[in-house]
């Protein structure tokens, strides 16, 4: 295993803080004997932050992989994801995670899109923040949540998401909405870096030769230098240990400044 350590950012819980890795492995279109490999290798090369869903369909290899890979789950910060077509059977979907993934809790349990329907999405985060106070959740958010939406479940359950997983890259850059999901205390936790970025714009590419880095990196580096959660998905091995090298990379005010503006 290698020493790298990936910082984190507390993550709002029902009494408390919750440290979350800021990088981590996502897992989306990785199944089967892929998804094991792929996990036991990202766990043996230092990775601890493991990102599914109940979509995903892999939360039975993951969680044999976690279980095979000896890391004390203590050391593990796992997030899934509920449909939102499980509208009214919020707790039977997370006890079925909790099995597949052989897991007593999650880290982090996510309303993977907002439901449908009159108060669908609060009446889901209502059973969000039953599991949550059962301990089968440590923390609990959102994903492609609007801050309008945000507060809508603040004003109906007095309970906002410790977090908000959306799709970001330098190209999403938006500093209003930064300030919004701050302001309201929710962490950015962004998905598809890479999908969503040319990997050859010259501003990546000038950056990235002069750290003697690639561009994927130069990403990862701008995603953990503002403090936002990244989870990238790989399933070779030479990526997922490039990709989690990039927690070394440290960019410079003007460098980040620079990709900042790619977001304009
Ligand atoms: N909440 C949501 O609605 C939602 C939606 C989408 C994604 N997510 C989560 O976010 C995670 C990441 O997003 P994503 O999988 O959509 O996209 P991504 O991580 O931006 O990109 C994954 C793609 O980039 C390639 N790649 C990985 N490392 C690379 C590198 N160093 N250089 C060049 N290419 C590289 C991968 O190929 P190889 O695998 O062949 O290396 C794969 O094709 C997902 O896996 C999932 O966990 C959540």
């Amino acid at each position: 295993m290698t020493a790298v350590t990936v910082p984190t950012v507390p993550l709002a819980t029902a009494d408390g803080t919750v440290p979350v890795p800021l990088l981590g492995l996502g897992t989306w279109q990785a199944r089967g004997d892929e998804a094991y490999r792929t996990v036991r290798s990202a766990l043996d090369l230092g990775y601890r932050h493991l990102d599914t869903a109940t979509m995903y369909g892999n939360e039975v290899e993951i969680g044999r992989a976690v279980a095979d890979s000896g890391v004390d789950r203590a050391e593990l910060f796992v997030t899934t994801k509920c449909p939102p077509d499980r509208l009214g059977q919020e707790d039977e979907t997370l006890e079925r995670s909790l099995r597949d993934l052989r897991l007593d809790h999650v880290d982090l349990w996510l309303v993977h899109w907002p439901p449908h329907g009159e108060h669908g999405s609060v009446r889901m985060w209502e059973r969000f923040l039953v599991a949550r106070d059962r301990g089968r959740a440590t923390a609990v958010g959102v994903s492609n949540y609007s801050p309008a939406l945000i507060d809508e479940l603040v004003s109906a359950t007095g309970a906002g998401p410790a977090i908000d997983q959306i799709p970001w890259s330098p190209a999403d850059h938006d500093p209003t909405l930064v300030e919004e999901l701050r302001a309201r205390g929710v962490v950015l936790e962004g998905y598809s870096p890479f999908k969503r970025t040319d990997l050859d714009h010259p501003t990546l590419v000038g950056v990235a030769q002069a750290h003697g880095a690639t561009t994927a990196q130069v990403v990862l580096a701008w995603h953990l230098k503002h403090g936002f959660v990244v989870i990238p998905k790989s399933v070779r091995t030479e990526r997922l240990r490039s990709n989690l090298d990039a927690v070394e990379l440290d960019l410079a005010e003007d460098e980040i400044a620079a990709i900042d503006a790619l977001g304009s």
